[in-house]
């Protein structure tokens, strides 16, 4: 069973292409490298003992594309490949718009042309916006996200709504919140480049120095310390979910159209300051921090319901705040033993 997986050497794609490998299912990896590097699959090499193949490419190019389609057998995709920063996305929205939609059709044409069904697209909790009742679970009304990040997110599930109800293919639409970490190895993680928008990274980076403090976006809030709630969900955990959604749609004997949405959390918010207390804890550091304006665009409490996921995948998130913030410190010490 070889899976195509878009972006693979990224921060979640690389975790899925662990845990695919770890399952016994080959893997074909196309990365541009735009946010990305190629230690990431030495790395994911010496973790799995596995050797996934690596294509360095920009979906777009859809000759390319095809031939990758005409020298493996490709079972199913999961297509993490896009550009992911929202306030570069209103900045650039044609760019945004151009590569995670035309990538996206690019794909979605091998998979109409050769028969192919198992499409795992991944998406964001951004569709739901500031929802009126927490938790949010799959039915909670979607609103257009604000970013242009986030409307690439929505249209990306309507195309593959779309794609999926004509043909009658099986496809899985995976909600993700926030996820964080790194994988125990301390091999692979999160790279930012630049300056991190994220609150982990940001965190990770003061911890270390690199950062002189961490702004905090508010503290003026309608939540119980005054800062935003999110759920935060450790990447392993968010990679198995992958594995779980893929197998349920290649499981699936029927020859019907299949479409699944799942929101994947750990079904428990919590605030930036409560991350900021638990990084400190796991890690036995200080992290400086200045109360500052909000964020433009931030809303104030998202968490999930996690519970179809949970009943249909039988999956669950195992790992706790602080043990996931435990291998975001063990992954910068990795990160600098690098750079000596
Ligand atoms: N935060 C800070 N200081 C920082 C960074 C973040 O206080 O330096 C706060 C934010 O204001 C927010 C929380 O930490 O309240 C989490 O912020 P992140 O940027 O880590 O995550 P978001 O929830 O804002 O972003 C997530 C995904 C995006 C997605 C967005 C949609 O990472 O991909 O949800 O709302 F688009």
């Amino acid at each position: 069973m070889a899976i195509l997986v878009t972006g693979g050497l990224g921060y979640i794609g690389s975790h899925t292409v662990v845990e695919l490998l770890n399952n016994g299912f080959e893997v074909v990896i196309i990365d541009d490298l735009s946010n990305s590097e190629k230690f990431i699959l030495k790395n994911i090499e010496e973790i799995t003992k596995k050797k996934p193949v690596f294509y360095p490419f920009d979906l777009k190019r859809k000759e390319l594309l095809t031939q990758v389609f005409d020298a493996h057998k490709i079972d199913g995709c999961i297509n993490f490949a896009a550009s992911k920063a929202v306030g570069e996305s209103q900045l650039k929205p044609i760019d945004y718009y151009e590569n995670n939609l035309f990538s996206l059709i690019n794909i979605l044409q091998e998979f109409k042309e050769r028969r192919l069904s198992s499409f795992i697209f991944s998406s964001s909790c951004t569709v739901y916006g500031q929802a009126d009742t927490m938790p949010i679970d799959e039915n909670t009304p979607l609103r257009m996200p604000e970013s242009v990040y986030g409307k690439t997110k929505q249209m990306g599930e309507e195309i593959l709504i779309d794609f999926a109800k004509a043909y009658h293919r099986k496809i899985s639409l995976l909600r993700y919140f926030n996820p964080i970490g790194a994988h125990p190895s301390g091999k692979i993680g999160e790279l930012p480049i630049g300056v991190p928008n994220n609150l982990v990274p940001y965190v990770m980076q003061t911890a270390a120095g690199i950062r002189e403090k961490l702004s905090i976006w508010g503290n003026d809030y309608d939540t119980e310390d005054g800062t935003a709630v999110r759920d935060y969900i450790y990447v392993v955990d968010l990679a198995k979910a992958h594995v779980a959604a893929l197998q349920r749609l290649m499981n699936d004997p029927s020859d019907e159209t299949l479409i699944d949405i799942y929101n994947l959390g750990t079904g428990k918010g919590s605030s930036v300051l409560e991350v900021i207390k638990a990084f400190e804890l796991a890690n036995n550091v200080t992290v400086p921090y200045q109360i500052c304006e909000r964020r433009e665009g931030d809303i104030t409490i998202a968490y999930a319901n996690p519970y179809k996921a949970e009943k249909e995948l039988n999956w669950k998130s195992e790992t706790s705040l602080e043990e996931a913030l435990r291998t975001v410190w063990q992954w910068q010490k990795y990160l600098e033993s690098r750079k000596v």
